[in-house]
């Protein structure tokens, strides 16, 4: 989603200049109060915000400590939610900061309610009133319930605090204008229906950011008509992987992979929890969340095998791991 930014930058220049620079500059992200609400602890909340954070929604990708030596590059427990500097080679216009959302009082959210942090995290408002850089996915994570983020904040309540101090975000100009609009209120979002397997995996599909990885992009913007269809090249130092086609095209896709090899294909990683995860090798490397969605259910899988199956397929022959 960030890199469509980039794509906005060309624009928002021929608007600063017809427009002005004053109307840009005043202009505030659409954003509500952040809500009144106290999140209930409870024991079962904690437990599927846990899940979600480091399971479903992979904020961990993001805002956890992860260990690059490991194969899909795991998160580390002990450095849960401590945030980084995103580095200067995925050549983000700027310099972009995933913060520490730990409940340090100082250095990560511990003095938010949990009204700011649902705003943040759906609507993409930060304390301040400020727009989030949509690379946070939170025009993904509008889609989530309020069960379920309620949940996810329980559960980032409990997180142990980690001091990490982290500059702040700085955007290039003009780009640090342009993203004003793109926050948007997300209020009342009633929980999927379970039994509805297409709806539950479309949901699935969203909260988890399946698309952001595996739609290829040009100058910023996903391609038309490519959904889902991989070619995302993702690099660390000089390994490489792209993204898998995981529309039902039948030759370049996943149109004959059958569910239980669908669902074997992230749970054959299980076993990696009891024996440790293998040091990365360059044919191996993926940026893929493996170890995070190998934890899925049986049936959350075979609920995102249904939606897979229903989107267009799209004939695109990708090297997963092309040789270097
Ligand atoms: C693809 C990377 C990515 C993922 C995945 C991600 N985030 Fe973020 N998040 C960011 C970045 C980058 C920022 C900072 C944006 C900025 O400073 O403008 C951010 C900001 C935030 C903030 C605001 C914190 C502050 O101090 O302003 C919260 C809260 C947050 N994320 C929570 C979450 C949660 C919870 C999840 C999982 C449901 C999550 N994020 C998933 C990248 C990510
Ligand atoms: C952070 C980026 C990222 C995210 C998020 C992501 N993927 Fe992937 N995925 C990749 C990359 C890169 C590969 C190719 C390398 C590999 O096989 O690990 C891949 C490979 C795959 C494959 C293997 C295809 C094959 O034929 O071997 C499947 C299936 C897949 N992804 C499905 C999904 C689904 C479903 C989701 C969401 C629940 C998802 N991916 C989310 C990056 C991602």
């Amino acid at each position: 989603m960030w890199k469509r930014i980039l794509t906005f930058t060309a624009a928002g220049v021929l608007t600063l200049a017809a427009g002005g620079i004053g109307y840009v500059s005043l202009r505030q992200p659409n954003r509500m109060p952040a809500e009144a609400i106290q999140v209930s602890m409870t024991k079962d909340t904690i437990t599927r915000g846990r899940y979600l954070f480091t399971v479903v929604a992979d904020c961990d990708g993001c805002h956890s400590l992860r260990d690059t030596g490991k194969f899909s590059a795991p998160a580390v427990a002990s450095g849960r939610g401590r945030g980084w500097t995103m580095p200067k080679e995925l050549g983000l216009p700027g310099d972009v900061v995933a913060p520490n959302i730990t409940p340090d009082v100082e250095t990560g959210i511990g003095a938010w309610t949990d009204g700011e942090k649902i705003r943040a995290i759906r609507e993409g408002v930060g304390r301040d009133g400020r727009a989030l850089f949509p690379m946070m996915p939170y025009q993904n994570f509008a889609k989530m319930s309020d069960a379920d983020v309620q949940a996810l904040v329980a559960y980032m309540n409990t997180l142990p605090a980690i001091r990490n101090p982290l500059p702040k975000t700085r955007l290039d100009f003009p780009v640090n204008y342009l993203i004003a609009g793109v926050p948007a209120p997300a209020r009342n979002v009633p929980a999927v229906n379970q039994e509805d397997k297409l709806g539950w995996g479309r949901y699935l599909v969203t909260i988890a950011g399946c698309g952001h990885c595996h739609t290829p992009m040009q100058k910023g913007e996903p391609l038309p008509g490519m959904e889902f269809a991989g070619g995302e090249p993702f690099r660390l130092g000089t390994m490489k992987a792209v993204s898998a086609n995981i529309t039902p095209d039948t030759d370049t896709g996943i149109g004959k992979m059958s569910e239980a090899e669908f669902v074997e294909r992230f749970q054959q990683y299980r076993k990696y929890a009891v024996t440790g995860v293998p040091d990365v090798k360059p044919e191996s490397f993926t940026l893929m969340p493996w170890m995070a969605f190998s934890r899925m259910s049986r049936e959350e899988l075979s609920a995102i095998y249904t939606y897979l199956r229903t989107v267009k397929p799209v004939h695109h022959s990708v090297e997963t791991h092309p040789v270097n």
